[in-house]
Formats: structure tokens, C-alpha cells, sequence
């Protein structure tokens, strides 16, 4: 129906007769002479018309997001445009077809939309049709490309696996699908293909790779949705190192082909215990510094009663020095900083600014003459800093300082946003205490072999031991994680009764699984990477959802479908399900 797409013609096609296609961008009647903006998945081009045309009268009533078809001469334009890669040029209409016409659009087609999210999701078909969303989709189909064809040339394969299941163990909730035909019994949709990929090591595949949905049942945030996308990986026969390197490689190749950036490899490596020592998180965005100092001893020398009461109950201090802020940030702003981090169980904020003289602020007055020296310079005290201190809890700190760093970082503009920084986070703990449950879980999930020299002390002092688990991390994002599996028996064994699961739910839950690794299991491991997030930074976008066709929204709807929906009586009946009111 065409012969060029609307990002093609130049200079070099004047004089030549083409036919175009698309939707109409932009229509404009400039005193007779007819404009209108032709475009497509690959851009625009102009199109004019003459009042002595025979199509004038034709042409002047298309509207905006008609469909329509033209046939014209290519000619040279009298003001180009050097922003429009067809801007030399213009097609004269000689013939016009209306393939549809338009309703007006409750939104503008164009990237720069006051739309509100709400409103773009419920007509995400017409959202889709803006060019940077389109580019968003453009981006992720290079990246599963290039994912595909890295591990294709490596022998590795893509096996499909169940959606319909048993519930996997990756933590959240689970979505469940009644059976019609086994009344009362649920499928589980899968949190991630774990035990199938194992399973398929053990069956003597050795490499897998899967580009695979996964469902789950958590709040929904900017970088979350109840179904997203892994690209999963399962090897065998390797430790630590060939996964770092295999995925390092995939890496490499994704920036490369898609962004033509050469990223450096190895990633640098942080020990878990470090990230959070340092950054407070186990996720930093390492494009800035603004680390954490602890002043534990440094505060114990203050006769400032909370700090005290804070290390009497187990806390700890810390605080981050934010360079050139003080003179920016006025009591009452980081009186509104004290409000933000009370989300983090945080009971308070201290700060004190230093001009390079004095300290002045909520805890100045402590800070003696005498005491000054040993602050300036465990915080490298220079003039204009603004010091915010917590203490408490150690992940109440952690946590609390973390997301005042990542503001500061933004706020201060410490961060080159074209910048992209990989790393890893290694040596896990393997457990972490529920302090709901009143036991210990696993801190990725229960087929994560410990170390080798905690594997003895699983059962007796699981609060020392370090895993074989590792996260890539870029941006301060998590962007995937893994670790090498356990292969025999006994270690499966004691790892289930450390989390506290007994005979009967290991063989409920996991029965098949567990008897799978009595016939022969390779060493194996792996790791899952969010196609989601990657996409999400790649494009610079600031939620998932706008690299995902047909997300859902924040309170997990579909605006456009209006999914999820009363059903029938008569399908309840089959399932035999009643629901409450
Ligand atoms: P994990 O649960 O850490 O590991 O998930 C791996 C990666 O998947 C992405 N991710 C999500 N992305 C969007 N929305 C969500 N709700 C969501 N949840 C997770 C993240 C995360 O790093 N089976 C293991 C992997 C393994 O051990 O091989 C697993 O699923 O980017």
C-alpha cells in the first residue's frame, strides 16, 4: 500500500511519484495552501495540497488520526525543517484515500502529553501511538533480541515451562486459578520458573534461558507490577564466577547493541555486609558517593540523652554529610525530611550545619569546642555541610539514611544521569529473621546453597551463615538476582527444617522436587534479571509501566478493560465457588 515509510524520503527523491500512508500528525490551512503532517511507527513526512488540486476540498476536511493513503510527487521545500530527518522535502497530493476517519482523541497524540496516567492507560491504545512510547517498545524488543541471540550462540536453550502450576517459593502471594474440573483445588500461577529450571539441570539440559512472565501478588510500585517479565538463566557444572562472567557477557552485548555503549567488565563487587555498612542498602546507585559514617563512638561522647537510650536498646548511629547543602536547606525543609522518613519507622532526624566556624541546629549545642576536631574530621567537616544523623534501630537507619542519600543525590545533582553502573552484591546471609512469623526465612529462596563452610551450622546457628546468592545492580536498582543452587539431599533437607517447614509441608510443597534431586543432580546455578527494569532505565522512564504494552495501574486494574470484573453466577456455580459479600 506504500512505497516508502514516512521516515525515507530526502533530497536525492525530488521528481520521483511515491505513495505514503499513515495518520494524520497535523493538518494546517495556511491562506489556501493546505498542510498536513503524515506519520507512522517510523516518522513524518509533509504532505501539501493546492486549492486548484482536485483532492483540495477532500484533503481540507481530513481531521487529525485519520487514516489515510497519498499519492504525490516528491518536491523540494521552500523552508525546511532540520529538525525532521524528511525535512528537504514535501509531497504534492495527487490522489487521497480515506482509509478511516477519527473521532477526536481523548488525548494528544504527541510525546510531550498532559495526559494523567489514569487517563493513558485507559486508552493505552491511543497512549501507544506516541512516539516515545513506541520507542519505549522498540527498546525492549532490541533487548530480548539481543538476549536471545547471546545465549543462542553459548548452546543455551529456551524452554518453555508452566504457567499453571504449584505455588513457587519466591515469597509474595500467589495468584490462584480454580479448577473446574477439581473443585476446591487451585493452580498457582508461577513467582518465577525456580524449581522448573532446576528440574531441566537435572533432566541434563545445562543451559536454559527463558524470557518468561512471572505473577505476583505484591503492592504494585514504579518498578513493580503483579506480572512482569524475567530473563531466567539456569547452568551447570559452575560456580560463582562462570554466572558473574556469563552475565557480564549478556550485559555487554545488550548495551552494545542497543544503546552502542561499551561497558566495562567485571563489574566491581560489593560484599552484602558492606552495601549496607556503607550505602545502607543492599541496592546503591553507585554513580555518587554521599556514603554512610558511623558515629557511634564519636556520639557517645555527647551528653545527648537519645543518642544514649538509642545504643542502651541495640541502635546505631550514623549519618550522611551532604557537601554545599547547608545554605540551601532551611529548618523547615528538613523539619519535612523528618516527617518523610517516619515511613521508615524512623523516630527522629538530628542535624547540625557547620559554616566553618560553628555548628548551628537541632543538636549544635552539643557538640562542644573540645569535641569539634574529632567531628571534622571523621566527617571531613567542611564549610556549608549539613550533617543528618539517625539513631536507632540498625535498619531503621539503614534504611531511613538510604533514602535520604538517593534524595540528596538527586537533589544535589551528584548524579550523571547518562551514566550506567553495574555491580554485584555478593555474600548474602542465607536467612533473615520474620519478626511476624517468629522464625527464620530464606533470604532468597530455600534451594540457595549456603557457603561451604556454613553448610554445618544451617540448623545450629543459621544467624551465621553466608549464601552462595548474588545481585546485579544498576542505577540503585535491583535488577536481578540468583545464586547457586543446593545439589544434594542432605543440605536440601536441613535447609527446609531451618526455615521451619516440616516432614509433611516439605513433601505437600516441594515432594517432586526433592525426590528429583535423589537421581543424579549437577552442581547448578543461576540467576533472574527484571526485562522490565532493564528496559526502565535503558529508556530513562521512570516507572515499568511505560515499558510494558498494557500494564496495570498502581491499585492493580486495567483502566482499558476494566480487568478484574464480576464473573458470571453460572461460572461460579461450575467452579464451585461462592463469594462473600
Ligand atoms: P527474584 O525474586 O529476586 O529472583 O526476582 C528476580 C528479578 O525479577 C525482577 N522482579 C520484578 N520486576 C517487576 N515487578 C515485580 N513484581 C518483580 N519481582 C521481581 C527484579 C528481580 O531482581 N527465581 C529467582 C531467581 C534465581 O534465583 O535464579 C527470582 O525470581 O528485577
Amino acid at each position: 500500500m506504500r512505497t516508502h515509510n514516512n521516515n525515507q524520503l530526502r533530497f536525492t527523491d525530488i521528481g520521483k511519484t511515491v505513495t505514503l500512508a499513515g495518520w494524520v500528525a497535523k493538518v494546517r490551512n495556511l491562506g489556501g495552501l493546505f498542510f498536513l503532517d503524515l506519520r507512522d511507527r517510523y516518522g513524518i513526512t509533509q504532505i501539501t495540497c493546492k486549492p486548484n488540486n482536485p483532492n483540495y476540498q477532500a484533503m481540507s476536511a481530513l481531521k487529525n488520526e485519520f487514516v489515510i493513503q497519498v499519492v504525490g510527487m516528491v518536491v523540494e521545500r521552500e523552508s525546511k525543517n532540520p529538525n525532521l530527518d524528511t525535512g528537504d522535502i514535501e509531497v504534492e497530493a495527487k490522489e487521497l484515500t480515506v482509509f478511516s476517519e477519527a473521532n477526536q482523541t481523548p488525548m494528544i497524540i504527541a510525546d510531550k502529553t498532559d495526559a494523567l496516567e489514569d487517563l493513558r492507560m485507559k486508552y493505552r491504545y491511543l497512549d501507544l501511538r506516541r512516539p516515545i512510547m513506541q520507542n519505549n517498545l522498540f527498546i525492549r524488543h532490541k533487548i530480548t533480541k539481543a538476549v536471545r541471540s547471546y545465549f543462542d550462540e553459548l548452546d543455551f536453550i529456551e524452554v518453555e515451562t508452566p504457567v499453571f502450576g504449584k505455588s513457587s517459593p519466591e515469597g509474595a502471594r500467589d495468584y490462584l486459578v480454580p479448577s473446574r474440573v477439581h473443585p476446591g483445588k487451585f493452580y498457582a500461577l508461577p513467582q518465577s520458573p525456580q524449581m522448573y529450571k532446576q528440574l531441566l539441570m537435572v533432566s541434563g539440559f545445562e543451559r536454559y534461558y527463558q524470557i518468561v512472565k512471572c505473577f505476583r501478588d505484591e503492592d504494585l510500585r514504579a518498578d513493580r507490577q503483579m506480572e512482569f517479565t524475567q530473563i531466567d538463566v539456569e547452568m551447570s557444572f559452575v560456580d560463582e564466577e562462570d554466572i558473574y562472567q556469563m552475565m557480564e557477557g549478556m550485559m555487554k552485548q545488550v548495551f552494545k547493541d542497543v544503546m552502542d555503549i561499551d561497558i566495562c567488565t567485571p563489574f566491581p563487587r560489593l560484599t552484602f555486609d558492606e552495601s549496607m555498612n556503607r550505602y545502607g542498602t543492599d541496592k546503591p546507585d553507585l554513580r555518587f558517593g554521599l556514603e554512610l559514617v558511623d558515629l557511634t563512638s564519636l556520639a557517645m561522647k555527647m551528653e545527648f540523652s537519645v543518642f544514649h537510650d538509642a545504643i542502651k536498646q541495640g541502635g546505631i548511629i550514623k549519618c550522611i554529610n551532604v557537601k554545599n547543602a547547608a545554605h540551601q536547606y532551611s529548618r523547615k525543609d528538613i523539619e519535612k525530611l523528618t516527617e518523610e522518613i517516619k515511613k521508615f519507622k524512623a523516630k527522629g532526624l538530628a542535624w547540625f550545619k557547620y559554616d566553618g566556624v560553628e555548628c548551628s541546629g537541632s543538636i549544635a549545642k552539643y557538640i562542644t569546642n573540645d569535641m569539634l576536631g574529632a567531628w571534622k574530621s571523621a566527617l571531613n567537616l567542611e564549610a556549608d555541610d549539613l550533617v543528618l544523623i539517625i539513631a536507632d534501630k540498625k535498619n531503621v537507619v539503614h534504611a531511613s539514611l538510604a533514602y535520604l542519600r538517593n534524595l540528596f543525590g538527586k537533589q544535589m545533582n551528584l548524579i550523571d544521569e547518562n551514566q550506567y553502573h553495574l555491580s554485584w552484591i555478593v555474600n548474602w546471609p542465607s536467612f533473615e529473621f520474620d519478626e511476624e512469623t517468629n522464625r527464620y526465612v530464606a533470604a532468597h529462596h530455600p534451594f540457595t546453597s549456603p557457603k561451604e563452610e556454613d553448610k554445618e551450622r544451617i540448623l545450629t546457628n543459621p544467624e551465621l551463615c553466608y549464601s552462595k546468592c548474588y545481585d546485579i545492580v544498576l542505577n540503585g536498582y535491583e535488577l536481578g538476582s540468583g545464586s547457586i543452587r543446593i545439589h544434594d539431599q542432605k543440605t536440601q533437607a536441613n535447609m527446609f527444617r531451618a526455615i521451619g517447614l516440616t516432614e509433611e509441608e516439605i513433601k505437600e510443597k516441594f515432594g517432586f522436587f526433592v525426590d528429583a534431586l535423589k537421581y543424579g543432580t549437577p552442581p547448578h546455578g543461576g540467576i533472574a534479571l527484571g526485562l522490565d527494569r532493564l528496559a526502565m532505565i535503558l529508556t530513562h522512564s521512570s516507572s515499568i509501566r511505560d515499558v510494558i504494552a498494557f500494564p496495570k495501574s498502581a491499585n492493580a486494574i486495567d483502566p482499558m478493560s476494566e480487568a478484574p470484573s464480576l464473573i458470571d453466577e453460572k461460572q461460579l456455580k461450575e467452579l464451585k465457588i461462592k463469594v462473600e459479600k
